[in-house]
């Protein structure tokens, strides 16, 4: 059976949770080089894994590949895909695409002059609860769109490790790094080709203020440099809005995942998972019990990528759409530096 050769660049958390050991349980893919700036960990990583290779540059990975899983902070993601890329060897790029629109351009242009995959992590896509959200949306039940609602709300959940609190290396706090991830999903669920007008705030400062309870590990308040809550309003071409708002830490009674759209004909909720029907003068409430299952999701989004590269499927995330994604999260920051609207 032929198997993709993969390569990881960035050997820390998800690279060691989720990446390397799908990849191994592939039947079609073989993971067989890593690189990290942290040489001692790339070999680390490797005798833990049983993983035959360590290069010394991320160049040097690529000659030994045909593909590559980026996870390193997302400052380099644009810079690493575009080398892949330039070397023939397809990407899977971990969410965020990257930090500017301008950088997704330039990932896009690469992919599309190689004709390489290039596909973004956003795993959310994969989940059961998605899936079946799209299935009810192809068929019509919805409708088109009118309103619709995000709320990504962590109580006390600021990442503790690596760089997220770091704002030069991550471009942002909770939006870029959680909020992408829902944003993203809800555009594809729409199928709304353009944004037209972005308005948002974000705020730091619940994060700033000391002796923070903090769920996921501890973080100093005092570098503490990225937004922690974040607050949007998107209006796209067909004059549909979305109303979203995300945290890593909000003063709220405690985690909160809400997506729900309106459409012209009927609606639906995702979490529990619910599907409004107006019919025959009844108003009709369907309820199921799908979970978001992110294990399996993962799963999944790993086995599209391998058989994007082996031609056998095309990557579910687009990287059209990956790059709409960073778009709006530019947006949101620039109309909280200017305190205004900003028109796409
Ligand atoms: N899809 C998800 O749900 C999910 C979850 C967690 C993290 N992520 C994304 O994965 C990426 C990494 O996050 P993480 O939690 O694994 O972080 P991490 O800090 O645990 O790991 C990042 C690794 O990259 C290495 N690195 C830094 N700069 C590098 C460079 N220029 N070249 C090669 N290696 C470099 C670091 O030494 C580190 O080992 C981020 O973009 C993050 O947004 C996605």
């Amino acid at each position: 059976m032929e198997k993709v050769k993969v390569g990881i660049v960035g050997v820390g958390g998800i690279a060691q949770d989720r990446h390397i050991p799908l990849l191994m349980e592939h039947p079609q893919a073989e993971v067989t080089t890593l690189f990290d700036v942290r040489l001692d960990l790339a070999e680390q990583v490797a005798q833990t894994f049983n993983i035959a290779h360590v290069a010394t540059s991320y160049d040097t990975l690529f000659d030994q590949v045909d593909a590559v899983v980026i996870c390193t902070p997302n400052k380099f993601h644009s810079e690493i895909a575009i080398a892949a890329l330039n070397a023939g060897v397809h990407v899977l790029c971990e969410k965020p695409m990257a930090i500017s629109k301008k950088e997704c351009d330039d990932m896009i242009e690469a992919a599309k002059k190689h004709h390489k995959i290039l596909t973004v992590a956003y795993h959310y896509r994969f989940t059961d609860v998605a899936i079946e959200a799209k299935r009810r949306i192809d068929e019509g039940v919805v409708g088109s769109p009118v309103v619709s609602r995000i709320q990504a709300l962590r109580h006390r959940k600021v990442p503790g490790w690596g760089v997220f609190t770091n704002k030069a290396l991550q471009g942002g706090g909770c939006l870029i790094d959680y909020g992408c991830h829902v944003l993203d999903l809800v555009l594809w669920l729409l199928q709304i080709t353009q944004p037209t007008e972005v308005s948002g705030r974000t705020y730091n400062k619940l994060s700033k203020q000391p002796h923070q309870i903090n769920d996921w590990g501890e973080f100093d308040h005092e570098t503490f440099n990225v937004e922690d809550h974040a607050t949007s309003y998107i209006v796209f071409d067909n004059d549909a809005t979305l109303q979203f708002e995300c945290s890593w830490a909000a003063n709220i009674n405690s985690d909160k995942l809400d997506i729900s759209i309106s459409g012209e004909k009927g609606g639906l909720q995702l979490f529990p998972f619910e599907v409004y029907e107006p019919r025959n003068g009844e108003y009709l409430i369907h309820q199921q019990d799908i979970t978001l299952n992110e294990d399996k999701a993962a799963e999944r989004q790993t086995d599209n990528f391998i058989k994007s590269c082996l031609g056998i499927e095309t990557p579910v995330v687009k990287m059209e759409e990956a790059r709409r994604v960073s778009q709006i999260i530019e947006a949101i920051y620039e109309s909280n530096e200017k305190k205004q609207t900003i028109q796409l």
